[in-house]
Formats: structure tokens, sequence, C-alpha cells
């Protein structure tokens, strides 16, 4: 069954449709901590520095709706949205980023609907991150629902990037001028050098470490 579906039969689709984003972030937000516990059990090492996940608000979830050309109804939002309920991963390094996005690949009961390397790939503005759209099924008394969760994953550098470039980016609602636009994409570059360079370091401790032994 489909998010859209379950207002056929429900007159208080709004809280129905939240009830589910809620729940599938429960859900996705559990199977993230096992897996970094395992992590840690296994390896003695923790790749997540944190999660953060929110639910997007109706006035962010009526503005994309006309922004993308569609009128504002329930149906809408859950057939055309796909950021409704999002997480954010944050990493230590840019090689727990693909670890991590292996693993929920690899979780049988989440569908992975599609996936953007912007690391490979940044966008024009800078922006680094890995993207999974995932499905994880909801199981209510009588039906499964399959809801949408978008996880972004990034490194501690990226999330600091991204976080002032969206400040940034508000205050000038899009048109910043030139000369801001550059410097972002220019620190972007920087990020990846820090990126770069504190992985080559995590090497080299390890390295050292094992030595030691
Ligand atoms: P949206 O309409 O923004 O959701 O874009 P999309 O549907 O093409 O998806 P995409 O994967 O490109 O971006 C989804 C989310 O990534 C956004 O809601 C932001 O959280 C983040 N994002 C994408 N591009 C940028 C960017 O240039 N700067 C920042 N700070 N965040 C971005
Ligand atoms: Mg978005």
């Amino acid at each position: 069954m489909q998010p859209a579906e379950v207002f056929q039969d429900n007159v208080e689709s709004w809280e129905t449709l939240i009830f589910l984003y809620n729940s599938a972030l429960k859900e996705v937000g559990t199977k993230l901590e096992i897996l970094n516990d395992e992590f840690v059990h296994v390896h003695k090492y923790n790749p997540i520095e944190y999660i953060k996940s929110r639910i997007k608000s109706p006035e962010s979830i009526c503005k994309k709706l006309k922004r993308n050309g569609f009128e504002v109804t329930m149906e809408n939002m859950a057939n055309n949205l796909n950021d409704i309920a999002g997480i954010r991963i944050v990493c230590s390094f840019t090689s727990d980023i693909y670890r991590i996005a292996e693993m929920i690949g690899k979780q049988n009961d989440l569908t992975v609907l599609s996936v953007k390397d912007y690391i490979k790939r940044p966008k024009a503005s800078g922006y680094k991150s890995y993207h999974m759209l995932v499905t994880v099924p909801i199981f209510l008394s009588d039906r499964v629902v399959d809801t949408k969760v978008e996880i972004q994953i990034r490194t501690i550098a990226m999330d600091f990037w991204a976080s002032l470039e969206h400040k940034i980016y508000y205050k000038f609602e899009g048109n910043a001028p030139d000369y801001i636009s550059r410097d972002l994409r220019e620190c972007s570059d920087i990020v990846s050098m820090l990126d770069e360079k504190m992985l080559q370091l995590n090497k080299a401790i390890l390295e050292e470490k094992a030595k030691m032994k």
C-alpha cells in the first residue's frame, strides 16, 4: 500500500500522514542506531558522529508543492514530495559515508528508490552529500504502508558547509552576489581538501597504533 491510498478510508488524513512519516523516522532511526552499535561492537569504531531527523513543516510542504506546480492536496504531498520525512547522518570520514550507505542498501526491509551522489558529482553551488531515498514498511493494525524517507549522509565538514550555505542562501533568497557564490564554491573545495587530509591522518594514526602493538 502507498501512503496516498490511506486517505480513501480516513477522514483525519493529515494526522494519519504525519503519523506515518513520524513512524518511518523512528523505524529508520532505530535501524541506524543498531547498525552503528554493531559497528562499534565488531570494529571498535563509531562511524556516525550524530543523526538528526525532522518532519517538513506544513509551510515548507505547501511552498514546495506550489513551487513544483502542484495543487496543495494530501495526495500530491504523499505522491510528489520525497523529503517530508528526512534523516541526516553526519560521519567522521568520507569513507564512513559509503560504508553506511552500503549497510543501508543491504537492509532487507528497506527499499532504495534512488541514490544521488553529490560527493562524486557536487552541485553547482558546491553542495556535497550522499542522498538515498528509501521506503520503509510501516505495520499498522490492519495494513502495511510503504513510507518514504530521504536519507542524507555527509561528513562533519560537509555539514558545516551546507548549514552556512543554507543560511546565506536564505538571506539572499537565492540571489546571492556572484562573488559570494564563488567564495562558497571555493570553501566547498577547501572542505574536500580537509576531508581528504583528515582521512589520510586517520590512516596514519591507525598504522602507528598497529606498530605499537
Ligand atoms: P529539493 O527540491 O531541494 O528537495 O531538491 P531535489 O528534489 O532535487 O533533491 P536533492 O537531492 O537535490 O536535494 C534535497 C535536499 O538536499 C535539500 O532539501 C537540501 O536539504 C539539500 N540540498 C540540495 N542542494 C543543496 C545546496 O545547494 N545547498 C544546501 N545547503 N543544501 C542542499
Ligand atoms: Mg528538500
